[in-house]
């Protein structure tokens, strides 16, 4: 069994908040939130996998201490991160007499995280707002931090804010209903963490490939938690990304959104593509003669240990660069990427030339 419920405090002034994270804590969502807000009534926004697994049961369970809930359903999947869904939610809201004194509770992975987020930061110019996150990557990522937002057709995240959690309430129980993929996709971010900000982290993975990959309750417990509190440190430091600080959790993500756009978001998980994306970053340093063959065969090694892709994709390489030109990280033109220097260590580099970028393309 995992250890005792654990908290990491996010600290950003006034706008502070708690981690909680533990096994079976979910069942403590009522205390969690009156500790929290005064409000009494809860907007509840989840996908409809999750409604069914979770939102539901625990939408009755607020109900039974005392709380009124609107309990609202979008489809599962990257295409409900759109204006249209918002706008139905706003206009849900609005019906069931949503007010500012209501709370919203994103519960889902971070599509719902994402959307439950922007409503939260733009109707009446902003509702408290909580993340129980349901799959790896909204543990480890998406629920911290405070980016919310929505893809407008072809630019991904392209409408959004920065609106923090009032509290983010993690239970590892619930990874034991997430699909094999989706899980192995979370574990990419993971990975991340250790490859841009803490070389002994990446050392413990390697070393417990087997609990992770048997889904040990105590071992992720422990992994979420360091990915969170590395997370929380980027955030205080930099929270709406002005210093290039923050930037560094997009490391090897400059080619995942090239590879997500040019499979039209279908044909890979976003983790996914983040795994080709550090391989690809990780041989662009190596060009660079910023690492050495080393820390490339480490960190491959490690993705594949954990059963992630590692091969880029057949894409068109000027294709993948005219997409990359389109990234929110390219500045005046320039392409920018997040590169190592040696492990648990990045940097942001300009002047990168297009040459090398289309050599570390091939796996
Ligand atoms: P997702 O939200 O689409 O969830 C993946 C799938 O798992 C969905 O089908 C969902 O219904 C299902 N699911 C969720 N929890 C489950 C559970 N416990 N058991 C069974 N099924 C479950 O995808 P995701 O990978 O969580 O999030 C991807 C999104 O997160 C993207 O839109 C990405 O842009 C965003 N993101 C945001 C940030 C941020 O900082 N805001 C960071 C990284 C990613
Ligand atoms: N996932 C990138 C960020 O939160 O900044």
């Amino acid at each position: 069994m995992a250890d005792d419920v654990n908290i990491t405090r996010v600290n950003l002034a006034e706008r502070s908040y708690d981690i909680e994270i533990g096994s079976g804590n979910l069942a403590g969502l009522a205390a969690f939130l009156r500790q929290r807000t005064k409000s009494s009534h809860a907007v509840i926004v989840t996908d409809t996998n999750v409604d069914a697994l979770y939102a539901d049961r625990l939408g009755d369970e607020l109900t039974e201490h005392g709380w009124e809930v609107h309990l609202l359903v979008a489809e599962a999947g990257e295409a409900s991160k759109c204006a249209d869904i918002a706008i139905d939610l706003w206009e849900t809201m609005l019906d069931e007499g949503t007010d500012r004194q209501s709370i919203v509770l994103a519960i889902g992975g971070g599509v719902v995280g994402d959307l439950a987020g922007f409503v939260a930061a733009t109707f009446a110019r902003g509702l408290q707002f909580f993340q129980i996150p349901t799959t790896l990557l909204a543990q480890v990522d998406s629920s911290v931090g405070g980016k919310v937002g929505i893809n407008l057709p072809g630019a991904k995240n392209m409408v959004g804010a920065f609106w923090q959690p009032e509290g983010v309430l993690i239970d590892v129980e619930v990874l034991t209903t997430l699909p094999d993929r989706e899980y192995r996709a979370g574990l990419a971010e993971v990975v991340k963490y250790g490859v841009i900000l803490d070389a002994q982290f990446f050392a413990s993975l390697e070393a417990d490939v087997d609990a992770i990959n048997g889904k040990d309750p105590s071992a992720l417990q422990n992994i979420i938690q360091r990915c969170c509190r590395l997370k929380a440190v980027v955030v205080e430091a930099d929270e709406r990304e002005t210093s290039g600080l923050r930037a560094v959790l997009n490391y090897g993500h400059t080619y995942a959104h090239a590879f997500e756009a040019a499979g039209n978001y279908g044909d890979m998980l976003h983790g996914e593509a983040v795994s080709i994306g550090m391989m690809c970053a990780a041989r662009l340093a190596r060009i660079m003669e910023r690492i050495d063959d080393e820390f490339v065969t480490r960190q491959f090694n490690l993705l594949e240990a954990l059963k992630l892709p590692t091969e880029t994709p057949g894409y068109d390489g000027e294709e993948l660069v005219a997409l990359m030109r389109r990234d929110k990280k390219v500045d005046d033109g320039q392409l920018r990427f997040v590169l190592p220097t040696k492990m648990g260590h990045v940097e942001l580099v300009k002047d990168v030339h297009v040459e090398d970028v289309l050599a570390s393309l091939v796996s």
